[in-house]
């Protein structure tokens, strides 16, 4: 008896149906009054009694097994009936597929590209992993100089040589390497320092690099470049403005800021009631920089800057905790579907 029970039960299990009729005649095979169930249930009278109660357990267990399955196969078929209905009658009314949209982030890079497209810069990448000499030292960052530590950077634990790009800049190193001048390129990419997360910064972040290596090329095409960038991202009307700065692979160097296009330069705390933005770092590649990539700087110059694509999104769109690109909260994404 019991091997008969395992016998059902393993039929039952493996049971398939797709259609009304081979279900029911599962149905009646095993549940109907004159089904192999019931007459499993008669058997219990032949059953010594101490054996009843495990065996009616036993019983409880195929029953249960046969009606489950029918319910679910019931389930099935009338679930796939029905789209099959759809299919077949095109007036029924659907559900509308609700439209994706592009994420802040991309919005703005894909902007950013297409505005220095125009002026003749090409995409190229490199890797988020990068070796000390593209990310730090042919950049003129000397082995202990403090200025490294301008960036926390995150290194792979068994190899210092080996680091999560702190910059794009990196792959001004890589295209400088492969490319003879001229050179007018554009670096988008995610970059990656140790930083606490919070409103205004993250350990992870997209910065776009522009670098532009030739004869003759001056402060003033950079500057120029730059102005035509801020208007075309932000406004005609956008002014900038260059303060002196220091990084280790230009000089000289400096810091753009723009008119503050969150409050039009009257002073909103954006711009912290001064007017004005800093939107990103740039100068002249240091010649040395060009010399260890196997440019000439007595015949080369070039210039180079970088921004962060989280803090130009941030005073395009007005967006103030960074945290929210990260979230991927469908409420803040859906306010960009229009966006382009
Ligand atoms: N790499 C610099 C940074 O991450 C930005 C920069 C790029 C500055 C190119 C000058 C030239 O802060």
């Amino acid at each position: 008896m019991k091997e008969k029970i395992e016998k059902y039960l393993e039929e039952i299990a493996t049971f398939r149906a797709d259609s009304v009729d081979t279900l029911e005649q599962f149905r009646i095979k095993f549940l109907s009054k004159k089904g192999l169930i019931p007459e499993l249930f008669e058997g219990m009278k032949t059953v010594a009694a101490e054996n009843r109660k495990d065996f009616g357990a036993l019983l409880n267990e195929v029953k249960n097994a046969a009606q489950n399955k029918v319910n679910e196969l019931k389930e099935l078929i009338d679930s796939s009936s029905t789209s099959q209905q759809v299919f077949a009658d095109a007036t029924l009314p659907v559900d509308f597929l609700t439209i994706g949209s592009r994420h802040p982030i991309s919005l703005v890079k894909n902007e950013i590209i297409s505005i220095f497209s125009k002026i003749g810069f090409v995409v190229a990448e490199g890797p988020e992993i990068e070796d000390d000499w593209h990310n730090f030292s042919a950049l003129n960052f000397p082995p202990d100089h403090p200025a490294r530590d301008m960036q926390d950077t995150f290194f792979i634990e068994k190899n210092p040589d080996i680091a999560l790009r702190t910059h794009t800049s990196s792959v001004q190193i890589r295209v400088m390497e492969s490319q003879k001048p001229p050179i007018r390129a554009l670096f988008p990419g995610r970059v990656f320092r140790n930083e606490a997360i919070s409103a205004r910064a993250h350990c992870i972040f997209h910065q776009v690099e522009g670098l532009y290596v030739d004869k003759n090329v001056s402060f003033a095409d950079l500057k120029q470049t730059l102005l035509y960038f801020a208007r075309e991202m932000f406004s005609p009307e956008t002014k900038i403005r260059l303060r002196p700065s220091y990084f280790p692979f230009t000089e000289p160097s400096a810091e753009m800021d723009i008119s503050c296009n969150i409050c039009g330069g009257k002073g909103c705390n954006i711009c912290k009631y001064s007017g004005w933005v800093e939107i990103l770092g740039c100068g002249m590649v240091d010649p040395s920089v060009l010399k260890n990539c196997g440019i000439d700087p007595e015949v080369y110059s070039g210039f180079a800057f970088g921004m962060g694509i989280e803090r130009t999104t941030l005073l395009k769109y007005n967006i103030n905790d960074i945290r929210l690109y990260f979230e991927n909260d469908i409420r803040f994404l859906r306010q960009f579907t229009s966006a382009y």
